[in-house]
This record gives C-alpha cells, structure tokens and sequence, in this order.
C-alpha cells in the first residue's frame, strides 16, 4: 500500500502525559558564507551570513514522534544534525533525558547519552559502507560502545537485530548492494538499533524509497517504536507520511517553527496560513491521488529573508505590520501559533 493510499484518519493520539525526553531551547545555527578574508580585501564584498535556524524551542516526550515538516531549506536537516550532537549550534540547547548535548563537562554522562541517541538518514545507499559485509556494519556500534565482548555472542546479536526488522539472520554475510532501497533502509535501521538507543532521529527514512516499500518501512518503524518504547524526531516534507507516524507535529519556515500540535489537531484544524497552504498541497487519494493545489509562491533567498513575518509575501492574509514585526507565539487551542493573526489570543511562554 502507497502513504498516499493509506486510510485517512491515521493519525495519532498524543501522548499527552509522559515524561519529556528531549528539550531544544533557543536553537540557532548561522552559516558564514563569505568569500576568505583576503578575497574580500581585493576583490570587495563584505560577510555574507545565512541563518538556517533561527530560535527554535520544542520538546519531545518519551514514547512520542515529533515530525518536523517544512519545505526544502527549511532547516529540518540542520535541526537533526545539532539534536545528535554532529554540528554545533550558534546559540541555543539540546537537551537529551537531561544532558546538554553540547554544554556537558561529564564526559561519562555524554557517552552514555550518545548511545542512547541514533540517527537514521535519507540515503540508504550512502550510508552503508559499500565494502563492509552487512554483519560489521551492524556490529560498529556494539564494538564501539563496549556491549558485548564476546564476538559469537556478538554475531547472535546482529542476527537478531536482523530478524527484529524484517531480514534473514543469514543476511549478515552479504554486501549492501547486493539488497533492495527498502531493504537497505532495513540494514540502516538494525545498525542504529545496535546500541539499544532510546532516541532516534530520522531524517526522511522513506523519501529515497520506492512509493511501494516506503508504507513497509513506516509501519516497521512503529512497530519497532510499539516494541522497544522509542521515541523520534522524525523529518519530513511529506505530510502524508507525517500524517502516518506523527503524534505531535512542528512547521518550519525559512528557520522558524510557525506551528506546533498534536498531529489530529494539526490536521483537522491548521491555524498559520502557512500550515493551511501545505495541507491544501497534500495529494487527496478521494480526488484521484493528484496534488489538490501546489504552494502559491517560492522560497525566499534565506541569506535575505523578509523582515517581521518571514511568510508574509507568501501570506494571503498578510496585514501591514507583518512585515515589520517578528510575531510571537499564541497559545491558540492546542496549538503555539507564530502568527500576528492571534493578536488576541494569550502569548505562549516559550
Ligand atoms: N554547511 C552549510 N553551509 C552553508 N549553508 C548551509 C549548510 N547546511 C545547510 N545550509 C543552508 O541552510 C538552510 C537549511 O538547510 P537544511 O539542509 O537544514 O534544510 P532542509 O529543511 O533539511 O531541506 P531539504 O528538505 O532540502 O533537506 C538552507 O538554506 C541550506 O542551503
Ligand atoms: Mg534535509
């Protein structure tokens, strides 16, 4: 069965209660994309700077998918990498079942919070070492952590993980490219299954993947999510496949979360005009499968965005001072709303 195919109403309660796993405050990343210093001396030119993420607050509890959705550029990518630890923000925190991923001095508590945090990416054939046989690959991170000592002891491990999704223990002996993408993926996810994580984040798992398999992959990342209590990040323009996994859902835009909900209500009732937009765009399996209505305008040049509002040339309900103040965030029903159409409504906290 295609995402685009699957039953409308699959969206998923959130958990409301549970305990908060992760918590990112304040989180900024600028990218310097000057010429070096000394071409800038001879030829001209002054610093030329691009903020890719520009103060995002969000938390996700444990047990819960929090998908990230947005357009190309949006700054999903640059979000995953800070969270996991792998590029260091210009300001702001990652906060992770209560280590600071980049501010903590106990290097203890960071290596027992680096295996409890695990990412899956895009590209299945990218990330898998073309020369290793499937076995090493999954063994990395068990040697690398220290778990299991003894190597026929290890062996049985990575035979189990591949069974836990869905391939032949035997597999282990073979090459990556001797699988499919989807099975690939499944060799990707065992890999990041290998250090028992706690957290994983994914990084578009199913958009590389044929229409056909990327269903599989889903719902065997929650079955796996169901089986071992994981908690995701989960990345993604595609909100029907969002629509699928997530339990709470944030909209980016050029750097900024506009909207953050629970996914049923996200879904049933979106607030920002720019989250109204995508939801139009969203192919509708009812009306042929074909997309309904494609986003009205482009991207902005991040390294220039609009001033106030960065959605406001965008907007259809744009007013005059959208684009000279930055709104803040209303609490409007379940939802943080970044939207000066909530003037009334009460200011969220963060
Ligand atoms: N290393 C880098 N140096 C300079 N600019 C960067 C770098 N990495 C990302 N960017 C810029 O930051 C912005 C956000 O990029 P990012 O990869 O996070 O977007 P994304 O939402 O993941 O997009 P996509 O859906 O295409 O994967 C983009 O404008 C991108 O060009
Ligand atoms: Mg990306």
């Amino acid at each position: 069965m295609s995402v685009a195919a699957m039953p409308k109403d699959v969206s998923r309660p959130d958990s409301g209660n549970n305990k908060t796993l992760v918590e990112i405050n304040g989180l900024r990343r600028v990218f310097d994309l000057s010429k070096p210093w000394l071409n800038r001396l001879i030829e001209g030119g002054g610093k030329v700077t691009l903020t890719a993420v520009d103060g995002v607050d969000f938390a996700i509890r444990e047990g819960e998918t929090y998908a990230l959705v947005g357009e190309s550029g949006s700054g999903k990518s640059t979000i995953a990498k800070m969270t996991v630890g792998l590029l260091r923000p210009s300001a702001g925190s990652v906060t992770i079942g209560g280590t600071d991923v980049w501010g903590s001095k106990d290097a203890e508590g960071m290596r027992a919070m680096r295996r409890q945090i695990q990412m899956i990416f895009q590209d299945p054939f990218a990330s898998l070492n073309p020369r290793w046989r499937v076995r090493a690959i999954i063994e990395e991170p068990i040697k690398a952590f220290d778990l299991i000592s003894d190597a026929k002891d290890r062996g049985e491990r990575v035979g189990e993980l591949l069974s836990l999704v869905g391939l032949d223990p035997r597999d282990g002996q073979k090459f990556p490219h001797e699988f499919s993408g989807g099975q690939r993926q499944r060799i990707a996810i065992a890999r990041a299954l290998a250090s028992n994580p706690r957290f994983i984040v994914c990084d578009e798992p199913t958009s590389a993947l044929d229409v056909s398999v990327q269903a599989q992959v889903l719902n065997l990342l929650r079955d796996l999510q169901e089986r071992l209590g994981l908690t995701y990040l989960f990345i993604s323009h595609n909100l029907a496949v969002v629509r699928h996994v997530a339990t709470r859902v944030g909209v980016l835009y050029l750097g900024r979360l506009v909207e953050e909900a629970p996914a049923r209500e996200l879904f049933a009732s979106p607030q920002h005009p720019y989250t109204k937009m995508l939801l139009e765009a969203v192919p509708d399996i009812e009306m042929g499968g074909s997309e309904r209505q494609s986003i009205a305008g482009e991207i902005p040049n991040p390294v220039n965005p609009p001033p106030g509002c960065h959605f406001h040339p965008r907007c259809p309900q744009a007013m005059d001072h959208c684009s000279r103040d930055i709104p803040p965030v209303y609490h409007v029903g379940a939802a943080n709303v970044r939207c000066h159409l909530f003037g009334d409504a009460k200011r969220s906290a963060r």
